[in-house]
């Protein structure tokens, strides 16, 4: 993969030059200076958390692992890499780099944070970084105008960063199956996710999110992160979303699988499934992500229409909040270098913000999509007792079938999230090609 990389790392850089460029002008710095950050150290310990490096670093370098490290760009000149390798017996240091980037960059190596910091051009700078890096001689500022600039264009992936989101997407993917493989023999939640670690090759620390990988009820809890370490008494379903890191690049996938025997739930799924895909298809140039979203749930009470599970109209069971009681979440967001990614509610180059839809508080996207944009499809349809109870006392709770629901609660739910880069024509669905190949 490294070879074919060279050229789309070159493109790439120059983008993010032409972009720093720019940033800088608006409010007339000399200098980018980004941080690559420190870990976080823990409360009263000599441990840290898990690094995790500033994403504006991730975007100039592969580099998820150089704690202290610095990046400083001069408009005109070549791009300078303060690169800390510390003298540590106690811990492996961070690899020397190498690799198709190198020569991109004239790269200093020093053997502390504090040191890194004396490397870096004096001047006006914008200096991004966390707001409280442990390092003296140098204050994070974070300017507003430059931030909203590069994450505005955070949005258009290069296609260098679109190769590493299928990459991610890949290693995703074939952690999918090991997961699906695990269930379907019976394993526990806790077994299904060393199952899926395995096959990604990533700890956990390095998977770009907590994976929810939840068995039967436990579907319906929308962030479920527990892990049983028994199996239950009977597989029935099983929600996973679970994601993969490439070189700093997320992938984020969801499957919602139903156990040998269980045809309704099955059919549930396929109607979901297909639901999903009907959405994918409308991830094109000029498509505003709030109208899909409103979409998605007049198609959702097709479905619990289609299941006998409500009986009133699509636009009755939208208006009144029924769909929003089986799919509570937002329809999708923006991925990238983060999970959910920066600018996903932001008017233009120069910040503002699009507001969310009325009754929609959690949608994380309100974007036109355009070329170059990847983004999440995820819809959702749920059995979450908090969110039933509140439609039983309405007038609307007459045209609920409550015994189906009451048949489908064992299951949890169903969630099916792709990855979707929005192209000139039809949109790629980095997720299905993914585990169409095979491994
Ligand atoms: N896994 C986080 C999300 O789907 O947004
Ligand atoms: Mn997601
Ligand atoms: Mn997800």
């Amino acid at each position: 993969m490294n070879a074919s990389l060279v050229p789309l790392y070159t493109a790439h850089l120059a983008t993010l030059r032409k972009h720093a460029d720019a940033a800088l002008a608006l409010g007339g710095f000399d200098h980018l200076l980004v941080a690559a950050g420190t870990p976080l150290g823990k409360f009263l310990d000599d441990q840290d958390y898990p690094f995790v490096a500033n994403p504006h670093f991730r975007h100039w370098l592969p580099l998820a692992d150089a704690p202290g490290s610095w990046i400083a760009y001069t408009p005109g000149a070549k791009p300078k890499l303060v690169f800390v390798q510390p003298r540590d017996y106690w811990h492996v240091v961070p690899e020397a780099p190498h690799g198709y980037w190198v020569e991109h960059f004239d790269i200093v190596t020093v053997r502390s944070a504090a040191e890194a910091v004396a490397q870096l051009p004096k001047g006006h700078s914008a200096v991004l970084a966390p707001a409280c890096p442990a390092i003296d001689g140098v204050t994070a500022n974070n300017p507003q105008a430059v931030l909203d600039y590069l994450h505005w264009h955070r949005s258009y992936k290069t296609p260098y960063e679109l190769a590493l989101m299928r990459e991610a997407s890949r290693i995703g993917a074939r952690a999918h199956r090991a997961a699906e493989a695990a269930f379907r023999a019976g394993e526990s939640e806790f077994g299904i996710h060393l199952a899926y670690l395995a096959a990604a090759r990533q700890t956990d620390a390095e998977l770009p999110y907590a994976s929810i990988v939840g068995l039967n009820e436990h579907g319906a809890v929308l962030h479920y992160m527990h892990f049983d370490r028994t199996p239950p008494a009977g597989h029935r379903s099983f929600l996973i979303d679970a994601g993969a890191s490439c070189a700093g690049y997320a992938s984020d996938i969801t499957r919602t699988y139903a156990a040998h025997g269980h045809a309704g739930f099955q059919a549930l799924v396929e109607s979901m499934d297909a639901a999903q895909q009907g959405f994918v298809a409308r991830v094109r140039a000029g498509q505003g992500y709030p109208e899909l979203h409103i979409h998605a749930h007049h198609v959702i009470a097709g479905v619990l229409r289609e299941h006998g599970l409500i009986r009133m109209s699509a636009e009755g069971a939208v208006e009144s909040g029924v769909t929003s009681a089986f799919f509570p979440h937002g329809l999708g967001h923006s991925i990238g270098l983060q999970v959910h990614d920066v600018a996903g509610f932001q008017q233009g180059e120069h910040g503002g913000s699009i507001p969310r839809p009325e009754g929609h508080p959690y949608l994380r996207m309100t974007r036109v999509l355009q070329p170059g944009m990847v983004v999440t499809i995820e819809p959702g349809l749920y059995f979450i007792d908090m969110l039933l109870a509140g439609l039983r006392d309405k007038p609307v709770a007459a045209d609920i079938d409550w015994a189906r629901v009451d048949a489908f609660r064992p299951y949890g739910g169903i969630r099916i999230e792709d990855d979707v880069a929005c192209t000139d024509g039809a949109p790629e669905n980095l997720t299905r090609d993914a585990f169409a190949r095979p491994d």
